[in-house]
Formats: structure tokens, C-alpha cells, sequence
């Protein structure tokens, strides 16, 4: 954090004396003003809900531009990513700030492998579920369980044991995933093979049994590494800041990302890929691309409480980069498994050309995200609505864990406590 030349100053309309803040510079982006002193000074607060225009903390990880629709990890596109690198190099990238060379790819693929096997114990936990239990539930609890069930790498003061965390989470969310999918089936939970790839390895423990061999299909891998990777950060989003604000507390981090997981499960955040999907396939139940006019007119209409999901983006105020690459991701799925004409696929992209010129969504700038089009991808290959938003949270799980890591290793890090502008009653008598 570099200090700006410039200064800002707050001056009052009643002749309070006016007061200077300091301005820093990133090294891309909006400066912030420094309004820590701001209470000391003033007795006042500033009034943010929401966080509309808020910097919560430095960070090195993530950088997006909303107006341009550019989303970089560590300084690299978001394309060139889902191009040149597979999930786990993205991984290490987010972690360690650069891409491994062959020995650190090498190393860090088999860690992440050797950990992907989960305590037999829990097993005897999952089954205190009901068996349509949503899968968002079960990963919540399963997640802040790894707590009790790992508490000899809990100590966040200590490097290795943070680093240590960081790849048990890594490594055993697609198995904690597998695992509620099997349990919701009914079906024997699958053991992790180390002779797989980290999203070969997930496929087949989602959709193998004990009774055949499982042979991946490489294009359902690739695509799926790619949403992984699409997902895979984005810096100061609601869930990251909830396992940002819960980990100042210094609780453990199995805990701090379990709160990650039951944020994100929101349908304004990652529930919105299974929102979207539902919303698709009523649409399609109800006259599909001849009503898409009619139900646009809904979604216009703030009295109807409709919303088309898999639109509209706090910070993308332009087309989320994230969408066009899982737009083209669908194209490939599709036409690789025979589903080209997915009446889904084709709806979707009618809703998107309808919104794209309509002036509602013109004036507010609502494009496409990465939510829109992941669900048909994810549903074409096998995955159940409603894993939709925890396949989100296996892929967040490295940013969630790096965010984390960067706020406790800083020195100078403290709890989150914001204030508030009190409007109940003022002290009165019983
Ligand atoms: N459909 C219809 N109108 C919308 C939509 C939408 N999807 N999104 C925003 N608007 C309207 C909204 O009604 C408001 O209009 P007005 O200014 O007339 O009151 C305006 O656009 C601004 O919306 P907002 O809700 O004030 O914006 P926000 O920044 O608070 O919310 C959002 C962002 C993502 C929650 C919102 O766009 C939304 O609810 N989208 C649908 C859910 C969704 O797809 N979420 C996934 C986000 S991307 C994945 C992730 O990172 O989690």
C-alpha cells in the first residue's frame, strides 16, 4: 500500500473544524481513503450497508475490473488461465502467488493427492443426516466438523499448520462432496484414487461404484477443471469477507471456512447456479422460448419478486469474463456428449439476447455471470441441481483458504467489528 500524493478532506456544513484523510494508491484500481482515524476525530462514523463502497482489507490475491470485465488471479486473465493451466496449478498459484515450476508442480499435485482421504469417522457423522438433507447442509456441517476431526493443525499462529489446513481443505472437499451426493443416493461412498487427476478423481467418486470401472471422460474432466478454476476466487465477495470477518476472531480455519460455505449458499451469491437452473427448466415447463417476453416482463416488474438469475453483478458492470468462458465451456460439453440442440442451452441464450437489448437491462448495466450458464454445463454432465452451489464451494475453497491466510499472517490484522447508526429506542423506564 503506496500513500497518494493528494489528500481528502471532510469539511461540515456547521463549521465543524474540517478534517484530512490519507489517500492510498494499489497497484492497479481506485484509491481508498484512510478514515481510520475518522471516530477519533469527528465522533462520526461512515455508513456503508452493503459495502458499496467499502475497502475492507489489502489484498494481493485478486484483481477485478468491473467496468473493462477483466478478473485477473495474481495478476494473470482469468483466459489465460482457464487456457494454459489446470485447476491444481491454479491453486498453487492463488496460495503461493506464482505458478509452480515442474518440481513444484509435481510436489504440490501429489501433497494435495496423498490428502484427499477423509477421517473414516466421519463417515459415522454424515450418517446423522437425513438423507434429503441439501447437499449445501450437509457440506456446511461436514466442513466445520474437519475441526474436531483435524484440531492437530489448528494452532493459526503456527505457518505450517495454516499451510497444512490449507491443503486438507483443498484436497478433501471434492471427496466431503462425493460424499453427500453417494449419501443422497443411497449409494457405497467411493474412496479417493491417487492414480487420477484432482477432477478425474472427484468424477469418479461422484458417479462410480464399487460394481464397475470407472473410465473418465476427458472432456467431462476438462470441462469441469474449467468451472473449478472459473470459480476458483474473487476476491472481497460475500463469502470471502464471512470467512474473512468469522477467521479475525481467530478461530480455527476449518471453522472460519465453514462460514464461508453456508454464505455462499445464498441464491444472491452461488445459490444463484441453482436458482438459475430451476428458473430455466420452469421456463421450458411453461412455453420455454415462445414465453421468454412474458417472463421478461416479470423479471421488469419489482412487484413480482422475480429475478432473472444468472444476471446482474455487484462489481461487473460489463460482461463477467467468467460467463463468456463458461458459455464456450457449454458449447464444447454439449456438443461433445451429443447434446447440441439442449432446449435449456437454446433458452439460455434467448434470455441472454432479449436482455442484451432491453433497455432495463441496457440502463443497468446487467450482463450475464458466471452463474448462468455453469448449471447447464454441470447438469449435462450428471451433476444434480442441487450440487450446483457445492461444486461452487469445492472450487472457492483455495480462495476462501488464501484470503484467510493473507489476514492472519499480517501482523497488523484485527477482529472485524463494524459499527452502526442505532435507530431503536432512546433509554427509557420499565
Ligand atoms: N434481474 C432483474 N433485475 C435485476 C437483477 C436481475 N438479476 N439484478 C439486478 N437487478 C436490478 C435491481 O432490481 C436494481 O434495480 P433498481 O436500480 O431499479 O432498483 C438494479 O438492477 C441494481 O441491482 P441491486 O440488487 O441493487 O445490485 P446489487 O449489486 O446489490 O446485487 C446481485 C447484485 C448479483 C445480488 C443481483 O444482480 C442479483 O440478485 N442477481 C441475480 C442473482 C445472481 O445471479 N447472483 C450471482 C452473482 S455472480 C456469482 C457470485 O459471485 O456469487
Amino acid at each position: 500500500m503506496q500513500l497518494s500524493d493528494k489528500k481528502a478532506t471532510l469539511s461540515f456544513s456547521d463549521g465543524s473544524p474540517s478534517v484530512e484523510f490519507p489517500v492510498y494508491k494499489g497497484t492497479v484500481g481506485p484509491e481508498v481513503i484512510d478514515i481510520r482515524k475518522l471516530y477519533g476525530s469527528t465522533g462520526m462514523f461512515t455508513y456503508d450497508p452493503g459495502f458499496m463502497a467499502t475497502a475492507s482489507c489489502e489484498s494481493a490475491i485478486t484483481y477485478i475490473d468491473g467496468d473493462q470485465g477483466k478478473l485477473m488471479y495474481r495478476g494473470y486473465p482469468i483466459e489465460q488461465l482457464a487456457q494454459n493451466c489446470n485447476f491444481l496449478d491454479v491453486c498453487y498459484l492463488i496460495l503461493n502467488g506464482e505458478l509452480p515450476d515442474e518440481k513444484q508442480k509435481t510436489d504440490f499435485d501429489w501433497l494435495v493427492t496423498h490428502h484427499t482421504m477423509v477421517q473414516e469417522q466421519m463417515q459415522t457423522f454424515l450418517h446423522g443426516f437425513r438423507r434429503d438433507a441439501h447437499p449445501m447442509a450437509i457440506l456446511t456441517g461436514l466442513v466445520g466438523a474437519m475441526s474436531a476431526f483435524y484440531h492437530d493443525s489448528t494452532d493459526i499462529t503456527n505457518p505450517e499448520h495454516r499451510r497444512i489446513s490449507a491443503i486438507r481443505l483443498i484436497a478433501k472437499m471434492p471427496t466431503l462432496v462425493a460424499m453427500a451426493h453417494k449419501y443422497t443416493l443411497g449409494q457405497p461412498l467411493m474412496y479417493p484414487r491417487n492414480d487420477l487427476s484432482y477432477t478425474g478423481n472427484f468424477l469418479r467418486m461422484m458417479f462410480g461404484t464399487p460394481c464397475d470401472d470407472y473410465q473418465v471422460n476427458e472432456v467431462v474432466e476438462r470441462a469441469l477443471d474449467r468451472i473449478f478454476i472459473l470459480h476458483a476466487e474473487h476476491e472481497q465477495n460475500a463469502s470471502t469477507s464471512t470467512v474473512r470477518l468469522c477467521g479475525s476472531s481467530g478461530t480455527n480455519p476449518f471453522a472460519a471456512i465453514a462460514s464461508g460455505v453456508a454464505c455462499l449458499w445464498g441464491p444472491a451469491h452461488g445459490g444463484a447456479n441453482e436458482a438459475c437452473l430451476n428458473m430455466l427448466e420452469e421456463l421450458q415447463a411453461n412455453g420455454g422460448v415462445e414465453k421468454v417476453g412474458e417472463f421478461m416482463e416479470k423479471v421488469k416488474d419489482k412487484n413480482s419478486g422475480v429475478r432473472l438469475m444468472g444476471f446482474g453483478h455487484r462489481v461487473y458492470k460489463n460482461y463477467d469474463p467468467r460467463a463468456k468462458l463458461m458459455q464456450e465451456t457449454c458449447k464444447e460439453v454439449l456438443a461433445a456428449l451429443g447434446l447440441e440442440n439442449d432446449p435449456l442451452f437454446k433458452l439460455a441464450m434467448e434470455l441472454e439476447r432479449i436482455a442484451l437489448e432491453d433497455p432495463y437491462f441496457v440502463e443497468r448495466k446487467l450482463y450475464p455471470n458466471v452463474d448462468f450458464y455453469s448449471g447447464i454445463v454441470q447438469r449435462a454432465i450428471g451433476i444434480p441441481t442441487p450440487l450446483f452451489t457445492a461444486i461452487f464451494a469445492l472450487a472457492r475453497t483455495v480462495g476462501w483458504i488464501s484470503q484467510w491466510d493473507e489476514m492472519i499472517s499480517d501482523p497488523g490484522y484485527k477482529i472485524g467489528r463494524p459499527r452502526q447508526l442505532y435507530t431503536g429506542e432512546t433509554e427509557r423506564n420499565i
